[in-house]
């Protein structure tokens, strides 16, 4: 009985000096726990005369349960004053505005796509999309680029595996598919099933095997347009053109035209803008030359048209080819390319 009372005294000091939830539990395990001095003691009790036994054992058992008790009422009053400081503590006020700029925001290429369609929508254009992974034929053949064309070096266009199905176009030339260098492959995949006239433009990516540098990446993106009527003129292309750029920089822009090779087109031109930095006068972002080159451009070739479907001399038209990243660069004054793609936050979070 003694050995009762010793056990008591010190499971009372214990519980004593307990201050939060978890000493409460480690407490427990010492003083009711299997291997504790009383459930030792309980077990003990088989070894004494049955007498005692009787005794000794009721007092055990009630020193247990007054111990139980014990620890069940700390374990209620821990539990509310814990549940009462996080009450305080941890309260969420679900009626306060949220943080400023913790929602992220769209990308400034992205926002210039938006810019672009909705100024070439206001003038009457439709916006189509086509494929990333093109066919060899929509993305050269079609538009008249021959067989022995540079641009279909390994060094230029990503290859992919050989089109297993065979296409109608595939009796004419080759259908290996690729990743599209341009987005020109749309104008015959729009014409083929819709007759003029016609205006659209084709915002999306395009993809090149070459070394990136401060104004190339491998994965770019462009916007083809393509106008086709019976009168079709190269001053429409510049008139449009012209209204397109100065409506976008908020400013008059006059547009060159030098002339160029692009097997679809006949003419062909490159387009050049007066520089939006320095309005001409010559700058770093110009290179001196007040002109900025932003496109290829020019009045759609006859071939093109067949290729289409069309009867050849019946119609004529324009199509431009615009890096959409350099324009966004102009607009935003980005002096390397590389940076849209890098995921870099100290760079995006300025937009
Ligand atoms: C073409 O891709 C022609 N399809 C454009 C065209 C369309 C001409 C319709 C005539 C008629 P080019 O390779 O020059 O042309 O590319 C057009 C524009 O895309 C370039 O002026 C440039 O702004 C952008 N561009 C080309 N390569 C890259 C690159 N690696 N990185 C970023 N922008 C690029």
């Amino acid at each position: 009985m003694s050995k009762l009372e010793d056990i008591r005294t010190h499971a009372l000091s214990l519980i004593e000096g307990v201050s939060d939830l978890l000493v409460l539990d480690n407490a427990r395990t010492k003083i009711l726990g299997r291997k504790s001095e009383l459930s030792l003691f309980l077990r003990s009790l088989k070894d004494m005369p049955l007498e005692d036994q009787k005794r000794v054992g009721a007092a055990a058992n009630a020193l247990r349960a007054e111990l139980e008790e014990l620890f069940e009422k700390k374990r209620r009053e821990f539990s509310s004053a814990s549940y009462e400081s996080a009450l305080k503590h941890e309260r969420i006020d679900v009626t306060r505005p949220g943080l400023k700029h913790a929602r992220g925001h769209i990308h400034p290429i992205s926002r210039v796509i938006k810019d672009i369609v909705t100024i070439f929508s206001s003038m009457g254009f439709e916006v189509v999309e086509g494929p990333e992974v093109e066919t060899e034929y929509y993305n050269f053949d079609a538009l008249n680029i021959p067989a022995n064309h540079p641009a279909r070096d390994m060094w230029d266009t990503f290859w992919l595996r050989q089109n297993e199905v065979k296409s109608e176009k595939s009796k004419v030339k080759s259908d290996r598919l690729l990743l599209r260098t341009h987005t020109s492959p749309v104008q015959v995949r729009y014409m083929e099933n819709h007759n003029p006239p016609l205006k659209i433009i084709v915002p999306g990516r395009a993809y090149r095997y070459e070394a990136t540098d401060a104004s190339h990446e491998f994965q770019f993106f462009q916007l083809e347009g393509l106008v086709v009527d019976r009168q079709i003129s190269i001053a429409n292309f510049k008139g449009v053109i012209q209204e397109f750029f100065s409506r976008l920089f908020k400013k008059k822009i006059t547009v060159r035209l030098r002339p160029s090779f692009f097997p679809f087109v006949e003419p062909g031109f490159e387009v050049d803008i007066s520089c939006v930095a320095c309005r001409g006068a010559g700058c770093s972002i110009c290179k001196k030359s007040g002109w900025l080159e932003l496109a290829g451009a020019g009045m759609v070739h006859q071939n093109v048209f067949k290729a289409a479907g069309y009867t050849p001399g019946e119609w004529q038209g324009f199509a431009f080819g615009f890096g959409i990243d350099r324009i966004a660069m102009m607009k935003y004054k980005i002096p390397d390319i590389r940076l849209f793609h890098s995921g870099d936050l100290r760079f995006l979070k300025q937009f």
